[in-house]
């Protein structure tokens, strides 16, 4: 039976209420919780701090500062069609990351995943972290399938998707991946590596 059905359902109130303390693999603590307008702030002066490459990886194109309007699309959400977490990291309770699913309506059962941790404090496990927790919580807000799009060369992302133990399609074309995972059952290792080998066979592509 999918797990996913035995999960308690999550609406757009309580999705924008997620507060969980965590602990990253060396024991800081961490916070994931629903982004909240007031983020903006934090999350504007943190885009000089980031390198092109983690702009370039997360967006696809040379990234200017963006305004505090700009900024504000991605914390100002519905969580009804955008659903997105951040998470604080160590006593200090900065903000290291944010991920998010965006889907084309509310009763769509497929998302779009992104997500982006700051260059400092990344290869700590933050992102899987994160990501596996954007998944759990995807799969109680009502999605089956999440698509990531992954540049050719994002090793890191390839990697972490690959790691989190859902059955994954991957499929090459024009120097970028698209990566989709079936979140529907409950996640297993073996599941995920088996897909994402025989796919990648089937796609003519290396798998990762
Ligand atoms: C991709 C990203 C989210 C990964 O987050 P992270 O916190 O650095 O990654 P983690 O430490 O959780 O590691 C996840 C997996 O990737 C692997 N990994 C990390 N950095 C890697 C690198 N540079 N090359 C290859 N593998 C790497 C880790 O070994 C780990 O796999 P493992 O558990 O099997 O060892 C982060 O690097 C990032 O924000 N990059 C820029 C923006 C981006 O690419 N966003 C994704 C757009 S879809």
């Amino acid at each position: 039976m999918a797990l996913a059905q035995t999960l308690p359902p999550l609406d757009c109130f309580e999705a924008s209420r997620i507060y969980l303390n965590c602990q990253t693999r060396d024991g800081t603590p961490v916070v994931i919780r629903s982004i909240r307008p007031d983020d903006k702030y934090e999350m504007r002066d943190l885009y000089p701090a980031l390198s092109q490459r983690t702009l370039y990886m997360r967006f696809f194109r040379v990234m200017a500062q963006p305004s505090l309007e700009e900024v504000s699309r991605y914390t100002d959400v519905d969580f009804d069609t955008h659903l997105a977490l951040v998470l604080m990291y160590g006593p200090e309770q900065r903000m290291a990351a944010a991920g998010r699913l965006i889907r084309a309506n509310a009763e769509s059962d497929v998302a779009e995943l992104s997500c982006l941790v700051i260059d400092e404090l990344q290869h700590r496990g933050l992102g899987k972290l994160l990501v596996a927790q954007l998944m759990e919580t995807g799969r109680q807000w009502g999605i089956s399938k999440i698509v990531a799009l992954v540049h050719g060369e994002n090793g890191a992302m390839l990697r972490l998707l690959k790691g989190m133990g859902y059955p994954s399609e991957l499929v090459y074309d024009d120097g970028e991946y698209t990566v989709t995972l079936d979140v529907s059952h409950a996640p297993c290792k073996d599941n995920a590596m088996h897909h994402a080998t025989v796919t990648a066979m089937h796609q003519g592509v290396e798998p990762v």
